[in-house]
């Protein structure tokens, strides 16, 4: 019996929170590792619609869910998530919600700098979530950071608060912008600190207890591999490692707790925010897909940009991000289509190349090599067995997992938890 990591094999939003969502059922505990509220996981069950940030995805279930040391926690994004969640009638409580005591914090100025610098960096900007991510795990590996145990300490700040202000002055006099208030700063943790300490425990011990005890750990991973801060398309990146092997250093726990990685990917590719994307299609196929598949982001309200599927990014994440099944999602969206591509190779300066380059000007000359199938005409929407599936989709999924070299372990047919075909069993493993 293994632990199950769920990673993104794209650029995020590939349908993540549903498939935690849905293995949440048999999992005993559900972590987040890293990352923060950039995420944005939405979970659909029967009438009701749950959009989750910073909380685990097994917390709708009620299954108990820690938020691990390696994610950056807004204390004031985490009270208004638990309160509008608790509006839905989903509870966490101090004994369903465990925090690490070791988590970084992102303060108010972390959201100011990542607007100040996205809004002066023109065209060349990430186009981030505006949620002060970046900014956050600059100071945390640059040992600035205050983390959720200093809540308990805010009267000991000092030395602390020097280094962390002096820092985060000077790169606001660039920007013009007034120093910190430091009154005001200490004044609103305390007003939060009462909030926030009641979950905060040293929880690598909790989940070390569990592994010994044989529970199930299911790990969630926000964003994807291709935004991985160094396996993925740098500088337009999210700030931490996505990668599989985190969920290991953000929770506390050895490598040897993750087991099986399932890999989320959809049946095309989406994007949100700038950066390279050979597949994107700028037309009416593109439109198309967006509309169909809602491809809109949780958290920002952005558009999000689609394209063919990249058997050949996939690959690479597969191969990086140490998955060992796909969840490939979405497969519903492209019912109808006469035909479906997908991308093999680059063409760059005449040879085919089978991996996505690491320098922008080569980033940017790849033009992608596609294999066109036979589209279906049949709707996938809602199947919840093989047998439910045309044979052209079939096709189409087996003829990915050959140019992924990895097998598909689960396909999604909607965003209801349910419609969810198992093909193998990640616990089983
Ligand atoms: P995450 O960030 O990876 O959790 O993904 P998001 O929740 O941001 O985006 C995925 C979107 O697709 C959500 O609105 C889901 O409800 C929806 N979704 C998930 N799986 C499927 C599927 O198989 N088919 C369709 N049509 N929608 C899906
Ligand atoms: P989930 O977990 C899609 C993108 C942003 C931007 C880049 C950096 O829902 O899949 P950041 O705010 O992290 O500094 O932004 O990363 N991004 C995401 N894109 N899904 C996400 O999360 C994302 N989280 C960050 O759009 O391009
Ligand atoms: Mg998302």
């Amino acid at each position: 019996m293994a632990n199950v990591a769920v990673i993104g094999a794209q650029w995020g939003d590939e349908g993540k929170g549903k498939i935690v969502d849905w293995l949440a059922e048999r999992a005993d505990v559900v972590v987040r590792f890293q990352g923060g509220h950039n995420a944005g996981h939405t979970l659909v069950v029967g009438e009701s619609v749950y959009k989750l940030s910073l909380l685990p995805s097994g917390i709708v279930r009620g299954t108990p869910s820690v938020i691990g040391n390696g994610v950056v926690l807004d204390p004031w994004a985490l009270r208004a998530e638990i309160e509008r969640l608790a509006a839905q009638g989903v509870v966490a409580t101090p004994e369903t919600l465990r925090i690490a005591d070791n988590c970084a914090l992102i303060l108010p100025f972390h959201r100011d700098l990542d607007a100040l610098r996205e809004d002066a960096s023109g065209a060349g900007k990430i186009g981030t979530t505006r949620r002060g991510i970046g900014p956050a795990y600059e100071d945390k590996v640059g040992r600035r950071a205050l983390r959720v145990c200093d809540l308990a300490h805010l009267d000991d700040l000092g030395p602390q608060l020097d280094r962390l202000t002096a820092h985060h002055d000077a790169l606001r006099a660039g920007f013009g912008e007034a120093p910190i208030d430091r009154d005001a700063l200490v004044a609103e943790l305390r007003a939060i600190a009462g909030f926030v300490l009641p979950f905060a425990k040293p929880v690598w011990r909790d989940l070390n207890l569990a592994k010994e005890a044989g529970k199930r750990i299911l790990f969630e991973g926000a964003q994807g591999v291709l935004l991985d801060i160094d396996h993925g398309t740098y500088p337009f990146v999210t700030s931490s490692n996505t990668i599989a092997g985190t969920a290991a250093g953000g929770s506390g726990l050895g490598p040897a707790a993750v087991g099986f990685v399932l890999g989320i990917a959809k049946a095309y590719t989406t994007r949100v925010g700038s950066g390279p994307f050979p597949t994107e299609l700028e037309d009416a196929v593109g439109e198309r897909l967006g509309t169909r598949g809602h491809e809109f982001g949780t958290v920002t309200g952005r558009k999000r940009r689609c394209g063919w599927f990249d058997a050949v990014l996939v690959r690479q994440s597969a191969a990086v991000g140490g998955i060992t099944g796909i969840a490939l999602t979405k497969i519903d969206v492209l019912d109808g289509m006469d035909e479906v591509r997908i991308c093999t190779g680059y063409r760059l300066r005449g040879d085919v190349i089978d991996y996505f380059p690491a320098h922008a000007a080569e980033q940017a000359l790849v033009e992608p090599v596609y294999e066109t199938v036979e589209g279906w005409h049949e709707s996938t929407a809602g199947a919840r067995s093989w047998a439910e599936l045309p044979a052209q989709a079939i096709k189409y999924i087996r003829r990915i997992e050959e140019l992924i070299r990895c097998p598909v372990a689960l396909v999604s047919t909607s965003p209801e938890r349910a419609d969810t075909i198992l093909v193998r069993d990640p616990f089983a493993d």
